[in-house]
């Protein structure tokens, strides 16, 4: 896709696919580095588990001790491999054009690691808590992307609705718990609103789903025996960082403000 085309696509619909994003290897990098952080944990709890496969490391692990799985998961955004995919020349070159800026503020990139014994699928929301109003997100899978195993589904053109509020909008898409599947599908079934219909595209590993914070979206649940891969960076725009202006303000805009007035 050429910059002009890639760029109105983006604003036009508020996302854009592209295809082999990011490549084999890169992936193998990604799973070779978390399979070291699984090894180093299960080591310290039990050095005869023996198993090559990634799935069943990190489900023992979660099984064994759930405590040093989180550790071993809270670490996992800090591995280089992660880390420069997210600053690479490939991601920042569509950031920048999408943003319109020379500069952008790429967070901590994460792996979602998700399957039916640790469900993280979450009901649609659009984007907050981040450091600007206007943020690239990045949703690359590492696996295949299937009707059994889920994935993201998303609302097109909603950016163009601005910050939506709604029963308990001001709470994180965890906090807002099962109760907001409700909330948002009765939502979208006002007139004015109906006609956001929900698109689950088909993905490819290294495929990537490149939308703006505004964009509704959600990921559906895990029904497959493996865990489903993602791979996740956002990139922030330099324009609509309140933290820049506002003595007074945090890092990430908290869930409560009014988004549309930065
Ligand atoms: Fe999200």
């Amino acid at each position: 896709m050429n910059k002009k085309k890639l760029y109105n696509s983006f604003w036009k619909n508020g996302y854009v696919i592209i295809k082999n994003l990011i490549s084999k290897e890169e992936i193998s990098r990604i799973y070779s580095q978390i399979n070291d952080l699984l090894d180093i944990s299960l080591d310290k709890k039990n050095g005869t588990f023996t198993s090559k496969s990634l799935d069943k490391k990190y489900l023992y692990l979660k099984e064994k001790s759930p405590k040093l799985k989180s550790h071993m998961y809270d670490l996992t955004k800090y591995c280089d491999s992660l880390i420069k995919i997210a600053g690479s020349q490939k991601l920042l070159k569509i950031s920048k054009l999408l943003l319109e800026s020379k500069t952008v503020f790429v967070d901590t990139p994460q792996v979602r690691i998700d399957h039916p014994k640790e469900r993280l699928n979450l009901p649609q929301h659009q984007e907050l808590n981040q450091i600007s109003k206007d943020v690239i997100t990045f949703w690359i899978p590492l696996v295949n992307i299937s009707k059994k195993n889920g994935g993201i589904y998303f609302r097109p053109k909603t950016h163009e609705l601005g910050h939506v509020k709604y029963k308990n909008s001001h709470l994180s898409a965890m906090q807002g718990g099962k109760k907001r599947a409700k909330i948002i599908n009765q939502l979208f079934k006002r007139k004015e609103y109906r006609k956001y219909k929900n698109l689950a595209p088909n993905l490819k590993a290294g495929d990537a789903v490149i939308f703006h914070s505004f964009i509704f979206h959600g990921t559906n649940p895990n029904l497959s025996k493996n865990i489903r891969w993602i791979y996740i960076s956002r990139h922030n725009s330099i324009n609509s960082a309140p933290y820049l202006k506002d003595e007074t303000t945090t890092l990430r805009i908290p869930y409560d403000k009014d988004y549309n007035l930065f």
